[in-house]
């Protein structure tokens, strides 16, 4: 399965409705919240009360990014507010393996993100336990960064690793996404992609949302094909 999953961060917030509207009709997956605590990165965001704000304004699965630093005190009030992905940084986990199991304990899908820098065998442990791995292609704490060209060879570390043995995670890439590189993403191994900037910093959300959709399309297509 691919998935197209727009992150709001750089949505305009004084019509959020609309603006979520727009990538809806764009035939959306899914829509990524950046939860941002100006501790683990140099940026605030919003909290549960924009993603429970949020999950009243559309059907689509919400997947909730975590960039603070002590998730496990957050993670009730996430999935309350109506997240249906809840992903932490490898970077603040001591203890992973309890993060994810509180996660999964309150129904909702576990993910784990890693930073650029931080080396997929850190997570050797717990990939048979996540829903989600999520790899971040710039330093998060702002949209409309550039694409960090060598986490397309971490995405087909993933991929194998992934393959090889069976596990279930989804592999999600974001940061610096647009039409011009997502397909390298895919062909890396990308099954969800995030793009804030390149769909909400332009004109029309929508054909941009549309555009990326048929990328993701014709590439689940012609895989199919093939096998
Ligand atoms: C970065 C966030 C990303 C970011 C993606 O810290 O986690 O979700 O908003 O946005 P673009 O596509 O603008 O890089
Ligand atoms: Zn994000």
């Amino acid at each position: 399965m691919y998935f197209l999953a727009p992150s709001i961060l750089s949505a305009d917030f004084t019509d959020l409705k609309n603006q979520i509207r727009l990538v809806e009709m764009g035939k959306a997956d899914w829509i990524h919240c950046d939860v941002m605590d100006g501790r683990f990165v140099p940026n605030i965001t919003f909290g549960p009360l924009i993603v429970e704000a949020v999950n009243r304004l559309t059907h689509l699965p919400l997947d909730v990014h975590l960039m603070i630093v002590k998730p496990d005190h957050y993670l009730e009030k996430f999935a309350e507010a109506g997240a249906d992905y809840l992903s932490v940084h490898q970077e603040v986990c001591l203890y992973l393996d309890q993060t994810l199991k509180k996660i999964k304990e309150l129904n909702v899908k576990a993910g784990v993100t890693l930073n650029p820098a931080t080396p997929v065998n850190t997570l050797e442990h717990i990939l048979g336990e996540i829903d989600l791995l999520l790899l971040m292609s710039v330093n998060p704490g702002f949209g409309g960064q550039k694409f960090i060209d060598h986490v397309l060879r971490k995405i087909e570390e993933v991929r194998k690793i992934k393959e090889k043995n069976n596990y279930n995670f989804l592999i999600e890439v974001d940061g610096g996404i647009g039409i011009d590189n997502i397909k390298n993403c895919l062909n890396a191994g990308a099954e969800v992609i995030v793009a804030g900037a390149a769909i909400f910093r332009g004109e029309n959300p929508t054909a941009r949302t549309l555009e990326l959709k048929n990328v993701l399309n014709d590439y689940k297509m012609r895989k199919n094909n093939i096998k």
